[in-house]
């Protein structure tokens, strides 16, 4: 137990870290060009603003929160998705009386869900999510669509399909909750319990149920898109038009609902053509209400949020993780005791000069420390000792082609950043 992280979690190790900074540059590279600016939350929020934020009908509130009271007796939820803490701070930091829209990022923020682990669903994933408030127009999740489409395909990913659906706005969906009860009638009884919970609350939500008995009965169930009013049926086109006039492939799915309460209007996913057991790589929407919602100005919106984990899953999938970088390119070598001090000087200056070296921490023999350094890969070896030492002199060698030339200390450093710069 004790050595044993807990079921769902996951060390990043330092062999993968190459990968999650890759990843990372690529996201902020991404949202800086749309013009988005980063934001951090904290990782645990006030359970009402998720329970109001979220939905009280959903999985996430009902079945997946870590919830806990601290010791002043509060409760406290670890955030199982980003969307609400950024709201809570647009509102909380009078966001809404700056230039609007107001575009934000978080990047591989923690997100805690208590799901049941397995192949891409874990109890405490990463997620880069961009957030954008104070914007009505299609424009909005075009924009996001057309950003996220273009991070992924950047990192090379092939086969991605963008799934967009409309679920309507408090106008048209009050029509859709009644056209939804009508199909399930006395149906309703056959379904799961929670599901027979939500049938009054928020039929809605019923679509989005896992369990196979319940999938069968909704499976021919009326769909939102026809019961759209004019404003919501509008926004999709116009949406549909941005998305086709970027040359972005995408897919209308009447199926897609999300998992969330908050979504007006346009939802969306990002699925990989293969279609993995159903696992969406990202996520979003439009949310209209929710920063009215949760006390601030009536301010439209959208985002997305895509878990770092599963684009490096997918990333494995498809064989497009790139080399990991070397750790050291110069390891400096000392001929023996006497030696230490010049050795790990000459380390220094190999760094001030932008080249990554390392030198002896552990008082190994030269056979130990040439045999450390081609364990952890260095290109170069200098040996500092000996007769070229007394000369005013180092020795350099390539440990690939195993070439050895000797260069004069003063200059020594110099030479070896120019030629690794190379
Ligand atoms: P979500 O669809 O629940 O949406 O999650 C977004 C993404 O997070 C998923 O598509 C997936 O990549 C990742 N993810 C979710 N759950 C897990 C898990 N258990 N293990 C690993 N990865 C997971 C949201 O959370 C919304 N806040 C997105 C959003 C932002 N909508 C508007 N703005």
């Amino acid at each position: 137990m004790l050595t044993q992280a807990p079921k769902g979690t996951r060390d990043m190790l330092p062999q993968d870290a190459y990968l999650w900074q890759w990843i990372e540059q690529k996201e902020r590279e991404a949202a800086k060009l749309a013009g988005y600016r980063e934001i951090r939350t904290p990782v645990f929020e006030h359970t009402e603003l998720f329970l109001r934020g979220v939905g009280d009908t959903t999985d996430i509130v009902q079945k997946e929160m870590y919830t806990f009271k601290d010791k002043g007796d509060r409760s406290i939820t670890l955030k199982p998705e980003g969307t609400a803490g950024a709201v809570r701070a647009f509102i909380e930091n009078h966001l809404f009386q700056e230039a609007l829209p107001c575009k934000v990022y978080y990047l591989n923020a923690p997100i805690f869900r208590y799901e049941n682990p397995q192949s891409g669903r874990l109890r405490e994933h990463h997620q880069f999510g961009m957030e954008c408030f104070g914007g009505k127009e299609p424009t909005v999740e075009a924009e996001l669509i057309s950003t996220l489409y273009g991070f992924l395909t950047g990192l090379g990913l092939k086969n991605l399909c963008v799934h967009i659906n409309s679920i309507g706005c408090p106008e048209c969906r009050p029509k859709y909750h009644q056209a939804l009860k009508n199909y399930l009638g006395e149906r309703i009884h056959e379904m799961c319990e929670t599901c027979q919970g939500r049938f009054e609350k928020n039929p809605l939500r019923i679509l989005d149920c896992k369990e196979e008995k319940c999938k069968a009965i909704v499976k021919d169930a009326p769909l939102i898109l026809d019961c759209l009013c004019d404003e919501c049926r509008e926004h999709f086109e116009q949406l549909q038009a941005l998305l086709t006039a970027q040359g972005i492939p995408f897919q209308i799915d009447p199926h897609i609902v999300r998992g969330l309460d908050y979504y007006t209007k346009t939802v969306f996913e990002i699925i990989m053509q293969a279609g993995r057991e159903g696992l969406a790589l990202c996520g979003g929407g439009r949310y209209d209400g929710l920063v009215e919602q949760l006390g601030g100005p009536a301010t439209p919106a959208a985002g997305f949020g895509i878990g770092a984990e599963r684009i490096l899953m997918e990333l494995r999938n498809q064989n497009l993780l790139p080399e990991m970088p070397s750790v050291t390119d110069v390891y400096v070598a000392n001929l023996g005791a006497d030696m230490k001090i010049p050795a790990f000087t000459f380390a220094q200056g190999l760094r001030t000069k932008g080249v990554k070296a390392d030198s002896d921490l552990a008082g190994r023999s030269l056979k130990a420390q040439f045999k450390f350094a081609d364990k952890i890969g260095a290109k170069y070896i200098v040996i500092v000792g000996g007769d070229e030492y007394a000369r005013g002199t180092v020795k350099l060698r390539n440990m690939e082609s195993k070439e050895e030339k000797e260069l004069p200390l003063d200059s020594a450093a110099e030479e070896i950043s120019a030629m690794i710069q190379k």
